[in-house]
């Protein structure tokens, strides 16, 4: 297992690309299901999320051509012969769960695994199942998969309320609908960019669909999709961590293809903080100058709230704050795993339950430390390029999921930072 060695100290200045976003990547691809025609996304991110869903949809039979070094996807599912995501595939990655609408709302039947629970919470895909059934699906728990079957061989419209308003179940709602007869109206759905995202590459297939980004969703469903050419969103995700770096360590970083609608409320918090950051031409100019950053107080929520997907990172720029911050992490219940990862590295956190209280210290100092999942691996490598002495991140296979050339963009900008294969 590779692991990332950083030597800390000294500021970060130069050019980031930011590139396609992984979430959003990870729902357009199954759209694929839902036509015979071809599908073609731009602007991909190129990781090993992005590898799991291109083998998952070839064993259906869809084809998947990675061109242009990995940032087209070309793809076809004329030729579906296998209606099965299998175990093995979809324990590797939880956004599997994703094909299960497109399917079910195509051909009629799926069988999907259920994917388990995974480090940073239970994760049940029971909302995901509520949506499919509303819209008529018959489903069956066995042996650890979902046997879904539309009576009648089509999924039909329905008014579908979300009890919390999930990113996946409203993903998997709404591609199903597209094809589902009828009208469906999603209540409650999730508002992210990535939900926006899907709702234009599905229109470009001459989906009807009407309210993204807001909370209520409403598809006409129609008979059949065509094939499109889409672009993928910028990983806002991955802008919000780079965007971290010049924070932590000192120095100017512009992200190209960042935009401030994409962040907002996080640039609201780096604001606070004392961290400038300035819209260009070409995305987004981070500065930090004098001295260290201030407290604040954070909490996760949907969209447009602050994301989950940025608290560890956050986290690692309040560790050498002036002051004492408090994060509450509202998405998930097991999300502070990086806490005492960089707690090895001198920093003064406790966690209790659903909040971490975070007592800022001068300087972070390197060590060995172990990365538990995608963002607490990125969260570290931030921490220890301000640390003094050498750090080195172990289990950087979470990394390669959602990162592409983590230590070229950083490398790039002055960070010493190199990968020891093993
Ligand atoms: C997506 C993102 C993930 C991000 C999360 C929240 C992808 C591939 N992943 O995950 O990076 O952290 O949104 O922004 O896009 N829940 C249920 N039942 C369900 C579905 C969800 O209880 O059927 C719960 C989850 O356990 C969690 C919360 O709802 O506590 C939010 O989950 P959700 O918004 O669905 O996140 P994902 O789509 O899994």
């Amino acid at each position: 297992m590779d692991s990332i060695l950083v030597r800390g100290g000294g500021e970060l200045n130069g050019v980031i690309p930011i590139a396609g976003a992984k979430n959003a990547c990870l729902t357009l691809m199954p759209a694929t299901l839902l036509t015979e025609e071809p599908l073609t996304l731009t602007n991909a991110p190129r990781l090993s999320d992005i590898r799991t869903m291109t083998q998952l949809l070839g064993s259906l039979g869809a084809e998947v051509a990675s061109l242009q070094d990995g940032q087209v996807l070309a793809m076809s599912s004329h030729n579906i012969h296998n209606h099965t995501a299998d175990y093995d595939i979809v324990r590797k990655m939880r956004a599997s769960i994703l094909v299960l609408g497109p399917m079910l709302a195509r051909d009629g039947h799926a069988i999907v695994s259920l994917p388990g629970g995974c480090a940073i919470g239970a994760r049940p895909v029971d909302m995901h199942l509520q949506a499919l059934e509303a819209m008529g699906a018959e489903l069956d728990l066995r042996d650890g998969y979902v046997h879904a079957r539309a009576p009648g061989g089509r999924l039909k419209g329905a008014v579908i309320e979300f009890g919390f308003a999930s990113v996946g179940a409203t993903e998997n709602a709404l591609l199903a609908a597209t094809l589902a007869k009828g009208t469906t109206v999603i209540k409650n759905a999730a508002r992210e960019p990535e939900i926006v995202d899907l709702a234009q590459c599905l229109r470009r297939m001459g989906a009807q669909i009407e309210g993204e980004g807001s909370s209520i969703i409403t598809i006409q469903g129609v008979d059949r999709l065509s094939g499109a050419t889409h672009p993928v969103v910028t990983d806002r995700i991955e802008l919000g961590t780079y965007m971290l770096a010049p924070a932590i360590c000192g120095g100017t970083v512009e992200c190209l293809g960042g935009r401030i609608e994409l962040v907002g409320a996080f640039c609201e918090k780096l604001d606070a903080a004392g961290v400038s950051v300035e819209e260009t031409e070409r995305g987004l100019k981070v500065t930090r100058k004098n001295g260290r950053v201030k407290a604040v107080d954070v909490t996760t929520e949907p969209f447009p709230g602050f994301p989950t997907d940025l608290q560890a990172q956050m986290m690692a720029l309040l560790c050498t704050a002036d002051g004492t911050s408090v994060l509450e992490e509202k998405i998930f219940e097991n999300r502070f795993m990086h806490a005492p990862e960089l707690t090895r590295m001198g920093a003064r956190i406790e966690v209790h339950g659903g909040h971490a209280t975070v007592k800022g210290v001068e300087k972070l100092k390197g060590a060995r430390v172990m990365a538990t999942d995608l963002r607490a691996s990125v969260s570290l490598i931030l921490a220890a390029m301000a640390a003094e002495g050498e750090t080195v991140v172990s289990r950087v296979y979470h990394l390669d999921r959602g990162y592409e050339r983590v230590e070229e963009k950083l490398g790039a900008c002055g960070a010493h930072i190199e990968r020891i294969a093993s």
